[in-house]
């Protein structure tokens, strides 16, 4: 099955940021995702067996021991690819916990053998793909403001011809003693 590991966004950035894709969304051509589907992308592992998947929760389970919560601050729009058919994105600032979380969990997965793309890390939440991006012209934004995530979640992504759809498989809250998680 397909999976990825991210970061969840809580309500209110999820929001702040959703209507900020709305504004968007009046200047521009594009797929805008819906809100629900919000992630911060950590590590995209791809297609994983049985086995990858278990070691792939384990390697979740152990990259989230004694982490923090992380900061969310907004950095700027940004996209991967042409103008005329882009990913757009909102940047994420790169807190140390972010970057840490991030780089853990690849060592973690490295250590499992669990496949997943090395392209470097770079903290963004995915707006819109197939972006037709105007050279000028956008309206006057709002950012969301700052917040903290507390949740990391690995997902089955299933694609249709309506887009993903993705099923959370299991979430590890951060900030929490071992002990007190059931
Ligand atoms: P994104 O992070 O730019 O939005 C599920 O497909 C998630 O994993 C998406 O958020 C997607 O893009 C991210 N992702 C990272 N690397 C990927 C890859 N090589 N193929 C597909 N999705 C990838």
């Amino acid at each position: 099955m397909r999976t990825f590991i991210a970061l969840d966004l809580p309500p209110d950035f999820a929001d702040n940021a959703a209507a900020l894709a709305r504004r968007l969304s009046a200047s521009m051509e594009g797929r805008f995702l819906k809100r629900d589907t919000y992630h911060l992308t950590l590590a995209f592992l791809g297609d994983v067996d049985e086995a990858q998947l278990a070691a792939a929760t384990d390697a979740l389970e152990a990259a989230c021991a004694g982490a923090s919560p992380v900061p969310l601050r907004s950095d700027g729009l940004g996209k991967f690819g042409r103008a005329t058919d882009a990913t757009l994105w909102l940047g994420i600032a790169a807190a140390p916990e972010l970057e840490q979380l991030a780089a853990r969990l690849r060592d973690e997965l490295r250590a499992r053998d669990v496949p997943f793309d090395a392209k470097p890390f770079k903290a963004h939440l995915t707006l819109a793909r197939r972006a037709r991006i105007p050279h000028v012209g956008l309206p006057h934004l709002a950012f969301p403001q700052d917040d903290e995530a507390y949740d990391v979640t690995l997902y089955k992504s299933t694609l249709d011809r309506a887009g993903a759809a993705y099923k959370p498989l299991h979430t590890v809250r951060l900030g929490t003693i071992a002990a007190e998680r059931s």
